[in-house]
């Protein structure tokens, strides 16, 4: 192998890594999640173009953080990023939909424009928890945007303002979400092997 040879391909196994045998196949690869991030900026650079204060982005702690850095980096509206963490417990088919408040965020969200940035929507306990508590404060507004969401899963119905990709009740890696905390820094989404909800 020639010495430019070895530097393509190192390069390339950088940029795309690839599948290990727990991942089934590529759901969402890298450019699509970037044209549809574009996409939803453009939307959010719509209709936020008239603020007079920063929107204030709440990125849900830690799924949502490749998403929320990818869109804040495409928007043109005043904005300030912040960061919210909740955990919630009895997922799956034992779903109590409790949800806990780990870390909240540190600008105080009374009288400000709120988006909520999460990574997937899928029973909807995280969102409705998070939408109801920011309402509380007395937001000017709260809207939500989510990179995916399962509808096949959905519990408790959440107002959707900005979806990336709809995708079947699979589990999902890759782009900020993580299995036991592995895949996360994917740039692809990927679908694990076996469920493990
Ligand atoms: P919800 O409260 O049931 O809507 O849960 C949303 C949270 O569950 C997300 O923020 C994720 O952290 C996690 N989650 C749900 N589905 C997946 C998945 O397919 N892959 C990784 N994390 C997931
Ligand atoms: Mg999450």
């Amino acid at each position: 192998m020639t010495p430019e040879e070895q530097r393509t391909m190192n390069i390339r196994s950088i940029a795309i890594p690839p599948l290990t045998p727990d991942l089934e196949r590529v759901l969402i690869d890298a450019d699509t999640i970037q044209r549809r991030v574009n996409e939803l900026a453009n939307q959010i650079n719509n209709d936020y173009a008239d603020i007079t204060e920063p929107l204030i982005l709440v990125g849900v702690l830690k799924g949502s953080f490749i998403y929320l850095s990818d869109l804040c980096r495409k928007l043109t509206v005043p904005h300030v990023v912040d960061f919210i963490a909740v955990s919630s417990y009895g997922k799956g088919s034992t779903s109590t939909g409790n949800v806990r408040l780990l870390m909240d965020t540190r600008e105080n969200l009374e009288g400000h424009h709120v988006l909520i940035v999460e990574d997937i929507l899928d029973t909807g306990y995280t969102l409705d928890y998070l939408v109801r508590n920011f309402h509380s404060r007395g937001t000017r507004s709260v809207n939500t945007t989510v990179l995916l969401e399962k509808p096949d899963r959905h519990v408790v119905p959440v107002d959707l303002k900005y979806v990336g990709f709809t995708i079947p009740d699979v589990w999902v890696v890759g782009y900020g979400l993580d299995y036991a905390e592995k895949y996360r820094t994917l740039p692809y989404i990927a679908e694990m092997k076996i469920p493990t909800k």
